[in-house]
């Protein structure tokens, strides 16, 4: 199969009018956290034993059609003895792979950061595909500040997803890419809807100079919403309204899918946030989705309490959050359903 045709297939096969994709690629130390909060040890044993939990939910891939996984997924089995990203295809589900590693300071522009991972790239992106991964995913993160993001943390990091995402299509992998305004701080939801336009506005003028092919990715942006620290939240409304009118402004219509990231949001709030955003779909030319991890997995983790015989609670909880979210795209979602 030529890339280009390896890359179709693959948005094809990940991307619909129902489902979403399902972010399972926590850092060793990020799971620990996870863990930590359920009183689980962050044995290599109890990783592989909950994204086995996962993965093997029946019925998931009705209203998930990708998941991210962490590097040492891709070689672990589930509890069946088949290895976690063929468990994942059984249900269509497509597996991929968070491949930046991780982020620090940037240099030169105090209070911006920038992420890791571009050197032996391709090298690992061939060694990910070998394993069954058709696709990758790279975050940048921007905290909000008086003076952040600068122009160089701006500028800098939309240059790391544009070259990411190049040697992504170069080898045949679907790049998700994903810039993530931080919703740590006591900005104003105006500020963050300014800080979303300057940095998607840098990711497309950088995607477009690296020649990527914008048909071929899926963002994953962070929605406007007002900052952690303030007392009271956005009404999905006014996230909604203020998220679309964001991206009608910078993202071509070219991009087939916009999926979310939750980025600290609890699991019903994503959920309204995303209903209210398909409530205004007529104005978006791409598909409005997820790729949630906290607010996709938290209830499922609470359940499971790193115990086997919390295995089918476990399940339950994410099947739950995943088709309250897949009724959430139609627009049709309201916190009744979440008795059911
Ligand atoms: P959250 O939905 O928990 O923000 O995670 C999504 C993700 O993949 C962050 O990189």
């Amino acid at each position: 199969m030529s890339i280009i045709k390896e890359l179709q297939s693959t948005i094809e096969d990940m991307v619909d009018d129902k489902r979403g994709i399902l972010a399972a690629d926590e850092s060793t130390p990020t799971i620990a956290k996870r863990f930590e909060a359920i009183a689980t040890e962050p044995t290599e044993e109890n990783r592989r034993s909950y994204r086995s939990t996962l993965l093997s939910t029946e019925g998931l891939g009705d209203y998930i059609s990708g998941v991210i996984l962490f590097d040492e997924t891709l070689d672990q089995l589930g509890d069946n003895g088949i290895k976690l990203p063929e468990i994942a295809w059984s249900q269509r589900i497509v597996p991929g792979v968070k491949v930046d590693k991780g982020k620090g300071p940037l240099a030169g522009a105090p209070g911006d950061m920038i992420t890791y991972g571009l050197d032996g790239l391709e090298q690992r992106l061939t060694s990910y595909k070998e394993k069954g991964a058709r696709f990758a995913k790279w975050r940048e993160v921007y905290p909000i500040g008086t003076h952040n993001p600068s122009q160089l943390g701006l500028t800098a990091n939309a240059e790391m997803l544009a070259r990411y995402a190049a040697v992504c299509q170069s080898v045949g992998i679907v790049p998700i890419v994903e810039p993530e305004v931080l919703m740590d701080g006591g900005h104003d939801i105006h500020r963050c809807s300014i800080v979303i336009e300057q940095v998607l506005h840098a990711v497309f003028h950088a995607l477009h100079q690296h020649n990527v092919s914008l048909e071929h990715i899926i963002l994953k942006p962070s929605m406007v919403t007002p900052g952690k620290a303030l007392s009271s939240k956005a009404p999905p409304h006014e996230v909604a309204n203020k998220t679309l009118a964001v991206l009608r402004r910078t993202v071509p219509a070219a991009v087939p899918s916009i999926n979310f990231l939750s980025g600290g949001q609890g699991p019903e709030e994503a959920t309204e946030n995303l209903n209210a955003l398909n409530q205004l779909k007529d104005k978006a030319p791409w598909q409005l989705s997820i790729s949630y991890g906290r607010a996709l997995q938290q209830p499922a983790l609470k359940a499971w309490m790193g115990k086997n015989e919390n295995i089918a609670l476990a399940q339950a909880a994410l099947l739950k959050r995943a088709r309250l979210n897949s009724i959430a795209r139609a627009g049709e979602y309201n916190s009744e359903l979440e008795k059911s």
